[in-house]
């Protein structure tokens, strides 16, 4: 049977550097936190350098709005392709359904970085007619999910530049008998893939086999409150 291709397209300015939004993109751990209405487990199988082989288990919007009563299960390879481009390949049933997704970045400031989403969706062509549902369904998803992800990167950068260190956090903080440090202004940071993680819950024991040492999984904990995190008093 022919192929086609069902094409989305969306675009939003996130108020923080490139590096920084590139790093919420490559932070799996978040998934089944920030997004655990639409998450409850991540497996990344392997990562290294700017790729990533990861499995979800996902509920999707429908493109009426609500989302669908089961998930699913994709495997998604995502690629750092270059310094301002990311490109994620998820396959699922089978790999009966296999869809390709671009995200172009652009950093207009320091303080705004423009993101142009590209998923095309490889479709048998006799189904080519669902292209404006399959076009509302994307773009709820992804308007949907850049507003959780809102809060998480304005609060990280916000901490970054009073000084904050990944998995150290802010020494002032942790230490009350240090006084505080006022940060004028911080090096731009820059990403390292991949990047550290601490809250896995399964090491899975065939790693030792397979030596890739990159095995984790992560299990949604809660799927109710959404404010876990979020609220704290101003530092
Ligand atoms: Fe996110």
């Amino acid at each position: 049977m022919s192929k086609t291709y069902l094409k989305s397209v969306s675009t939003s300015i996130s108020p923080i550097s490139k590096w920084h939004l590139i790093w919420n993109y490559w932070d799996h751990e978040h998934i089944v936190g920030t997004h655990f209405l639409h998450y409850k487990k991540v497996n990344i199988v392997f990562e290294q350098n700017n790729f990533c082989f990861s499995e979800r288990w996902a509920q999707m919007f429908s493109p009426f709005g609500f989302p669908y009563p089961f998930y699913f299960k994709t495997n998604d390879l995502c690629i750092l392709t270059n310094d301002n481009r990311m490109d994620v390949f998820h396959s699922a049933f089978f790999d009966i359904i296999k869809c390709h997704q671009t995200f172009i970045f652009e950093e207009k400031s320091e303080n705004e970085t423009k993101v142009t989403r590209y998923t095309y969706l490889e479709i048998p062509k006799l189904f080519k007619f669902l292209q404006p549902l399959y076009d509302k369904m994307f773009q709820l998803w992804f308007d949907n999910v850049w507003e959780e992800d809102l809060a998480m990167r304005e609060r990280r950068v916000k901490l970054w530049n009073m000084g904050f260190v990944d998995f150290k956090g802010l020494d002032y903080v942790n230490d009350p008998n240090i006084p505080r440090k006022i940060v004028n202004k911080r090096e731009p940071y820059v990403l390292k893939l991949p990047i550290p993680k601490i809250t896995q819950i399964k090491q899975d024991e065939s790693e030792k086999i397979k030596g890739s040492g990159s095995e984790k999984t992560f299990i949604r904990l809660f799927k109710k409150s959404k404010h876990i995190g979020y609220g704290l008093p101003d530092l």
